[in-house]
């Protein structure tokens, strides 16, 4: 039986909220290089929220995106066992963007599939979609302890 309600419901004005950090957050951008500025907002499991902004550095490999900031962050200032409810992406480019293939390998470390990824997409649309969709059969945690 199917049921009409998600399994991981964010109210309509929570990812607005959401929204809101990630793009306050990109203001911070330190992006010489690409002139991208990104900020990526985490809404943990206790209702708080984190955000980060993409650090480049002239080894450009080096670079950090906002997804993984964010999430140094909430693990450096709530500890190992935070999970994340939804993230938000967004950029002050104007541009669709969504977590890049490195960033949806890190987050599926705090996130289920049913993870909310909300992101800008062409012509300044809001998007959302789940973390599952993103990176589906994800490598996780658990195949390192095959029984
Ligand atoms: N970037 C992010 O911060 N997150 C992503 O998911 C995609 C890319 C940043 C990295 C780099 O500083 C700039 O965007 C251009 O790729």
């Amino acid at each position: 039986m199917s049921s009409a309600v998600p399994a991981n419901p964010v109210s309509v004005a929570e990812q607005q909220r959401l929204r809101e950090f990630a793009q306050a957050a990109a203001a911070n951008s330190y992006s010489p290089y690409s002139h991208f500025r990104v900020g990526a907002a985490l809404l943990l499991t206790d209702g708080s929220i984190v955000a980060g902004c993409n650090v480049e550095n002239c080894s450009y490999r080096l670079t950090s995106c906002a997804e993984q900031a964010a999430i140094a962050r909430a693990v450096s200032e709530r500890g190992p066992h935070i999970r994340l409810r939804a993230v938000a992406v967004a950029n002050l480019n104007a541009a669709a963007s969504m977590p890049c293939g490195a960033c949806r390998q890190t987050l599926s470390e705090f996130g289920d599939d049913d993870l909310l990824v909300l992101y800008p997409g062409e012509n300044g649309t809001d998007e959302s979609t789940t973390l599952g969709a993103l990176l589906p059969h994800a490598f996780r945690m658990q195949f390192l302890d095959p029984k």
